[in-house]
């Protein structure tokens, strides 16, 4: 029996399965743009050698890979009926079309689950977006611990994979993995989309050209790539689901956030332009247009979003307060036996370098936000210098960060100590009655 073909182009991608009504559509071809009217030229199993010393039933990859199906890879689904019912084997596929997309209906009628697969590839952004809803067709409760989102095949010269890492203050630091005969695998545990695990990465292939691929979800999410025997990889993603977290009874449904996905012979910038077209055709404003966004400075720890006017005049009343106090004269300098030649190393520093901005006096500059100096404590001024340096504080003037960051600990010492010692004259509060000067 021929199986059907079904075919879905976009100017840059093409994806093409192999259908048969009693087994789950296989995976033939995901990259980029085939030419129109291309028809694999036989049934996978008809092209190729039985692997020795596997089952006796080639078993390619499929848009729905279960154990039940003799598949040694990962499996789009884990989940039991009171420990049974757990190697599912889809065996009948009915399908369904639509503009720019197909729906896979997929049954097990002895394990009693339903799976409809949704693949659209989008013409204007060239991303494949797939989906996969669970039905318990059974009368008792379905455990489920994992439903990939998707399942795709990646090409067999895919040697490359850029996920993302990092914290707070560094984000999107670039991780690069060789892609080998182990498993790949990402998973964020943190309940929320993270600093330190994105749930997306993009392939590289020899031959230049990338896949990419994105977990439309903000949650615990796993994503894996996996060799398989015919030399191709499979590239599942989807939601991280605690024990116990889903437990579908009778009737009851599970649908999986969408796994988008992408591919370009020009290579990672195609991918991410693909990408880009795609999240902006899915942010909607409210009424066609963003809406004016409150901005205002250094309100973040005091606010964070709520943009409350009364609170924020009370604050600004209290920032010209505070501006309109005297300087105090004793105001904690260094006090080491070396004062004298710290303080003169450090104006010959800070003369050299910060003068520009924050003064001869240490005054500031108002208009342009470069903060006073004079008066300051010299523990404070060394802590903030040293964490301006080190990226722990942020500074309004990226020009600052990038002259302190070549200062040793000694020299901030040095220019800390200088910079206490500084007066500005007009400002500094009177000595007080009676106190020797
Ligand atoms: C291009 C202008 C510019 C230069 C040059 C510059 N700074 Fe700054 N500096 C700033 C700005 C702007 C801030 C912080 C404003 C903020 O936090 O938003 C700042 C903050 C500081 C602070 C923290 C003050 C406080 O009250 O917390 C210290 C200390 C400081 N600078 C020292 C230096 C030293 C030492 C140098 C020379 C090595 C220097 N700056 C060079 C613009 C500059």
């Amino acid at each position: 029996m021929t199986p059907d073909f079904i075919t879905l182009h976009s100017p840059a991608c093409t994806a093409i399965w192999e259908v048969r009504p009693d087994e789950a559509p296989l995976w033939r071809y995901w990259g980029p743009r085939l030419p129109d009217g291309v028809v694999p030229p036989a049934p996978l199993r008809n092209t190729r050698p039985e692997p020795s010393f596997s089952l006796h039933f080639d078993q390619p990859l499929s848009v729905f890979p279960t154990m039940g199906m003799g598949w040694f890879g990962q499996s789009a689904l884990l989940a039991s009926r009171a420990g049974c019912d757990w190697a599912q084997q889809i065996t009948a596929t009915r399908v369904e079309r639509m503009d720019n997309a197909v729906r896979f209906h997929l049954t097990d009628d002895v394990a009693r689950i339903a799976v409809a697969i949704t693949a659209r590839l989008d013409p204007d952004t060239d991303t494949l977006a797939l989906s996969t809803t669970l039905t318990n067709n059974g009368e008792d409760v379905l455990d489920v611990a994992w439903l990939a989102s998707g399942n795709l095949p990646l090409p067999d010269d895919a040697a490359t994979v850029r996920s993302y890492g990092g914290r707070h203050n560094s984000e999107f630091v670039p991780i690069n993995d060789t892609l080998t005969r182990s498993q790949w695998r990402r998973e964020n545990r943190r309940g929320l989309t993270s600093h330190d695990c994105i749930p997306a990465a993009i392939v590289g292939c020899a031959d230049g050209s990338a896949y990419g691929a994105q977990l439309a979800w903000s949650g615990n999410h796993l994503q894996s790539i996996e060799w398989l025997d015919d030399g191709r990889r499979q590239w599942q993603m989807g939601a991280g689901l605690a024990p116990g977290e889903i437990r579908l009874a009778a009737g009851e449904s599970l649908s999986t956030p969408d796994m988008l996905s992408t591919c370009s012979a020009e290579g990672a910038n195609g991918v991410s332009w693909a990408f880009h077209r795609a999240i902006r055709a899915r942010m909607t404003w409210p009424d066609g247009a963003m809406k004016p966004r409150p901005v205002h400075l250094n309100t973040w720890e005091g606010f964070y979003f709520d943009h409350d006017l009364d609170a924020l005049k009370e604050l600004a009343d209290a920032a010209a307060y505070i501006e309109s106090l005297c300087i105090p004269l004793e105001h904690g300098k260094y006090e080491g036996v070396d004062a004298a030649m710290q303080v003169a190393k450090g104006k010959e520093l800070y003369e050299k370098q910060c003068l520009e901005c924050h003064g001869k006096n240490g005054e500031g500059n108002k208009e342009k936000f470069y903060p006073v100096i004079a008066g300051q404590h010299y523990k404070y001024l060394l802590r903030q210098m040293t964490e301006i340096r080190n990226g722990h504080r942020r500074n309004a003037n990226p020009d600052m960060v990038k002259i302190i960051k070549k200062y040793t600990d000694d020299q901030l010492i040095s220019i800390s100590a200088y910079q206490s010692s500084l007066v500005m004259p007009g400002n500094m509060c009177k000595p007080k009655a009676g106190k020797k000067k």
